[in-house]
């Protein structure tokens, strides 16, 4: 292996979210963020589908010499990560790895509830893999877990509409039924890397009262002790400060979204991504 950025995956613009605590946690280290805007939304989608769509991207992150890459998509995390990790990565190149969103993101829900109430706004996808319960009813059983989706949320935000008038109706929608659902919910989990660019209306139709937790800083802390812990794959990781970004979609629509989520310009390269093994 030869020294190469970090890989940070996702269907869209989402995982910038991630992207912008994991460069703020870990600054010394290169970046290659994918995002697979041409296919985007995933969440709607069967398990096959994200399964083919999110290995052909990692093994598109692989080409450009990424030994580790992050999934920073909850969707692709519940339904891709697992097989990629025990069926394709040992064909593929067992030294490489390929983390997820999920599991750190559970392990740190018990800092953030008070009466063990916990709501989970995901994808369809994430929300039918019930990944979020099955992981939360290992670590911590005797919390109570709604989980509901919110489908309309990511469309909104990849077609940079997320503080247009018309995202209010489906924040305050989805956040209400959430909580009709289970009135004693005091911790939402926004369990879509896409949801915080949606975290200023999230907040003001959620009452005081309920806190609103997102995955960036826990994921980056998640992948700071990771790194610390593998050395043997830290010193593989190269660091020149430097975050590089490619879209499957149009480039330049993609720069002008990506430069106001991250808060500085970006430059973006577009990539085709072959998803037939390629
Ligand atoms: N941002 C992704 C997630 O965290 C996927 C959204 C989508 O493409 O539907 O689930």
């Amino acid at each position: 292996m030869t020294e190469a950025p970090i890989g940070i995956f996702d269907s869209g613009y989402g995982g910038l979210t991630i992207l912008r605590d994991i460069e703020r946690r870990l600054p010394k280290y290169d970046y290659i963020y994918l995002g697979d805007n041409a296919r985007a939304p995933y969440g709607t989608r069967s398990f096959d589908v994200v399964y083919d769509f999110t290995l052909a991207c990692v093994r598109k992150l692989f080409s450009y010499g990424c030994n580790l890459v992050v999934l920073a998509c909850n969707t692709a995390s519940a339904k891709a990560l697992r097989t990629i990790q025990q069926n394709d990565l040992p064909h593929i190149d067992p030294d490489r790895r390929v983390l997820g969103v999920i599991r750190p993101t559970v392990e740190s829900i018990g800092a953030y509830s008070h009466n063990g109430h916990i709501g989970i706004l995901a994808t369809q996808g994430t929300v039918q893999s019930h990944s979020y319960s099955l992981e939360i009813a290992k670590l911590f059983p005797e919390m109570h877990v709604t989980e509901h989706p919110a489908p309309m949320w990511v469309p909104l935000v990849e077609n940079g509409e997320s503080d247009g008038p018309g995202a209010d109706y489906f924040v305050r929608k989805y956040v209400s039924n959430l909580l009709k659902t289970d009135p004693l919910i005091d911790l939402i989990v926004l369990a879509c890397t896409h949801y915080p660019l949606l975290y200023d209306k999230i907040r003001r139709y959620t009452p005081p009262h309920v806190r609103i937790m997102t995955q960036g800083e826990t994921v980056a802390d998640a992948l700071a002790l990771y790194l610390d812990r593998h050395p043997d794959i830290e010193c593989y990781c190269s660091k020149g400060s430097e975050t590089r970004f490619l879209t499957s979609e149009n480039p330049r629509k993609f720069e002008s979204l990506a430069s106001i989520f991250m808060g500085r310009s970006v430059t973006a390269q577009r990539t085709d991504i072959c998803v037939c093994g390629g």
